[in-house]
């Protein structure tokens, strides 16, 4: 009796537990020349309004693409895309992360073009150390390339939160007492890039890109960057554990979060490495930490 009387004590207490993640702060709406500056293949690259939005272009030349002036070690990087519409079976759009070193830490999020009315995928996949191999793929509950969509990234020394608007749909949680290594000391630019993978991307290579259908176009705006600015060779953030990101309630996702990232899970996974025994016998430490538990 007396232990049936402390279960929903228990009950709310972990509520209460869970309930201290919290979203991340709005991101503010910059000019590109804000942040970014284009990487190659500039004339492929289209300037509205002043900047605020900023068209790529992929044709049967070259694609194209931009990156972040400055470097950073944590913190909370946002993208509103329109993604590439139609036929875009073979084009990649990516928006990432990424240190510049041999043994590179990465955070990536990539977009699989498609066949007309067939579902795009959005390919996640995490480096720490130059090592990689951590692939999830998922379908999104939209069309992508109707409208504005903001894909963000929240990097501290906690966990990596992949968010698409406001819903998480990968975490990946610093298991380092667990042996595996987790980005914290090799500052990271941002990328962006519009590219023809026609040779990986659609089902090993079986479609291919319908060039008759180019130029292919993916829109951005936002431009939102709010990181710990650090010099490229930088080890540590000058500012630990001081900035908004490092506080309690971005230590974990909370309790309706994990709700979302295992709706997620459930209802639009196609792959992911955490569950694939074949490639991984045994599970990947982390994976053991990605969930609410
Ligand atoms: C394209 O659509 C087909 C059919 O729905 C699907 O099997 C495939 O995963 C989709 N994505 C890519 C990149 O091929």
């Amino acid at each position: 009796m007396a232990s049936n009387l402390h279960l929903p004590l228990l009950f709310l207490l972990s509520m209460a537990y869970s309930s201290l993640g919290a979203v991340p702060k709005k991101p503010m709406d910059v000019p590109f020349g804000r942040n970014y500056v284009p990487t190659w293949a500039f004339d492929h690259i289209k300037y509205n309004n002043g900047g605020a939005q900023v068209d790529l272009v992929l044709d049967k030349y070259t694609g194209t693409g931009f990156q972040s002036k400055g470097s950073y070690l944590f913190g909370h990087f946002s993208m509103s895309m329109k993604l590439v519409g139609g036929d875009s079976a073979g084009v990649v759009t990516a928006f990432y992360l990424s240190s510049q070193n041999s043994e590179h830490d990465e955070i990536d999020f990539e977009f699989l073009g498609n066949r007309t009315g067939q579902p795009p995928i959005l390919q996640t996949n995490v480096f720490t150390g130059g090592k990689g191999d951590r692939e999830q793929r998922i379908y999104l509950w939209f069309d992508p390339s109707k409208d504005y969509h903001t894909y963000s990234v929240l990097w501290n020394l906690y966990m990596i939160v992949f968010f698409v608007d406001d819903v998480p749909i990968r975490v990946f949680k610093n298991s380092k007492d667990l042996g595996v290594k987790f980005p914290f000391d090799q500052p990271m630019k941002i990328y962006s890039s519009l590219w023809n993978a026609d040779d990986w991307a659609t089902r090993g290579g079986l479609e291919k890109t319908d060039w008759s259908k180019a130029p292919f176009v993916a829109s951005y705006k936002g431009f939102h960057v709010d990181g710990c600015e650090s010099s490229v060779q930088a080890k540590f953030c000058a500012t630990q554990g001081k900035r908004w990101w490092d506080q309690k309630e971005f230590q974990d996702l909370d309790g309706l979060q994990y709700r979302r990232l295992n709706w997620v899970r459930k209802k639009y996974t196609i792959y992911n490495y955490c569950t694939d025994r074949k490639r991984y016998p045994t599970l990947p430490p982390e994976c053991k930490r990605d969930r609410d538990i």
